[in-house]
């Protein structure tokens, strides 16, 4: 590899989950640190980082073609970082297959992307996975600005072992980061600008720290913490496990204001049989009960699901109890995915693989009555007044786009700005949004009170 002028500037692209749009950010600030810019849209950058995922589909050959056109009859290529959950999984098949790849960087150690930086202008590419819990926190630079809603990675890493998952391989361990640390940097980002926090996890609910008096914590006792801070006016969290969910965490739904009305609790299938298969340890049962608990203290909870279609040895009938599954419970959102094998895991290699016109039939199914189901929530919601979290301008003249405390995207137009909470009228449900009307201009309470 050649020697390079240092970059001027520089992109970050994340692909997948929320986790890895905190993490992007977070990259993106150390590089702002080291004098980088950041790159215009529509400009080429002097650096490009692929901050890649890896748990469904081919994701592996769209980085290698994303690497492909970043370089493809360029004098001047970009120099090129590779970090994120494929990074990890294969960073040296990369590095073997992608020479204008200069960094492999895993998602436990992209504060060390400096140095890396370093060398790669020195001409000497260089790989970095290892999986040092929690170091990485403690190396990355303080948080100064933030958009009105911003991300919180409070836990990361999963022991769980479904058996389709790639995420234990590539994340690593469960680790929860310290309660003084989460404090901290829920300040910064609320004296940054940040009015709502979504807490991130890949078992959100696992979380456990000690609260500084030497007590033991859980994710409840972290959010009630998070909702002294004044200026903070909304509080969400993301992945929940069923089997980490606890009577606090339930309870806390109807203590504190600003915890909003909704949840993400991926289910994965309706039948016990195909569960049982997925090491999912819960049953349709237990987390039908758990959802009428949440349901007791906050009737008014968003209900939000991950499904996998297609997964091997699923029947017809079996699949028709996931339809059957989705129709009690009636959600307001929903993630359906087609099953898709990863390498090493145990399902990739199990009997009775499903083919995929299978797969593409069962998958259209299943989004019609969860697009069914997501239309008469905006619907059921017309009419209610509640408060709109201002995060950007909308396309038309005057407007602007929001979310609801049900995570609804509303827009409307009048009197506002980035970052202001006001009061609309929910007047229209449309596909995947809802019309308001402003009732009251830029007001700070964060949600319509429990029950
Ligand atoms: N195939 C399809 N979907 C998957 N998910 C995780 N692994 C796979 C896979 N191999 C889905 C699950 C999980 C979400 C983040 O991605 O539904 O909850
Ligand atoms: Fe993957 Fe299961 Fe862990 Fe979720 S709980 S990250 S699906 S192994």
């Amino acid at each position: 590899m050649r020697k390079t002028a240092p970059p001027r500037t520089y992109r970050v692209e994340s692909f997948g989950c929320q986790m890895n749009v905190y993490d992007g950010q977070r990259m993106a600030e150390m590089l702002a640190e080291q004098g980088i810019l950041a790159a215009p849209d529509g400009n080429d950058a002097d650096l490009v980082v692929l901050n890649t995922c890896h748990i469904r589909e081919r994701a592996a050959e769209k980085i290698y073609s994303r690497i492909g056109r970043l370089t493809k009859g360029k004098d001047e290529p970009p120099l090129i970082a590779v970090a994120g959950c494929v990074a990890q999984a294969e960073g040296e098949e990369i590095m073997h297959r992608a020479p204008a790849v200069s960094m492999v960087v895993g998602p436990q150690a992209y504060h060390r992307l400096p140095s890396m930086l370093e060398r790669a202008v020195a001409g000497i590419r260089s790989t970095d996975t290892d999986m040092p819990p929690i170091a990485k926190f403690d190396a990355l630079p303080a948080r100064r600005k933030s958009a009105p809603s911003a991300f919180l990675t409070v836990q990361e890493g999963c022991d769980k072992f479904c058996t389709y998952c790639v995420v234990p391989y590539t994340r690593g361990a469960e680790i929860s980061r310290p309660f003084p640390d989460l404090l901290n940097e829920a300040e910064r980002l609320v004296d940054g600008g940040a009015r709502e926090i979504t807490l991130l996890g890949q078992n959100v609910n696992a979380w456990t720290g000690d609260d500084g008096l030497g007590r033991a914590i859980g994710l409840a006792g972290l959010i009630h913490a998070l909702a002294k801070i004044p200026d903070l006016l909304r509080i969400r969290y993301t992945t929940s496990h069923p089997a980490d969910m606890d009577d606090a965490l339930v309870a806390a739904h109807g203590e504190i204001e600003k915890l909003m009305p909704y949840l993400h609790l991926p289910v994965q299938s309706g039948s016990n049989r195909v569960l049982k298969a997925m090491n999912r340890s819960h049953t349709v049962e237990t987390y039908l009960k758990l959802l009428d608990r949440f349901r007791s203290v906050r009737p008014d909870i968003a209900l939000s699901g991950d499904f996998i279609v297609g997964f091997p040895g699923e029947s017809e009938a079996e699949f028709e109890e996931t339809l059957a599954l989705v129709d009690t419970v009636g959600y307001a959102a929903a993630f359906s995915f087609k099953y898709s094998p990863r390498p090493g895991t145990p399902a990739a290699t199990m009997d009775g693989q499903i083919a995929a016109e299978v797969m593409d039939d069962r998958l259209q199914r299943l989004q019609a009555h969860l697009n069914r189901d997501q239309f008469a929530f905006n619907e059921a919601s017309v009419g209610k007044t509640c408060d709109v979290l201002v995060e950007r301008k909308g396309k038309l003249p005057g407007q602007w786009l929001g979310k609801s405390p049900w995570l609804q995207s509303v827009h409307f137009t009048g009197d506002a700005a980035i970052g202001d909470m006001v009061t609309t009228q929910l007047v229209e449900a449309l596909g995947n949004s809802l019309s308001g009307r402003l009732v009251e201009p830029a007001y700070s309470r964060s949600s319509p009170s429990p029950k």
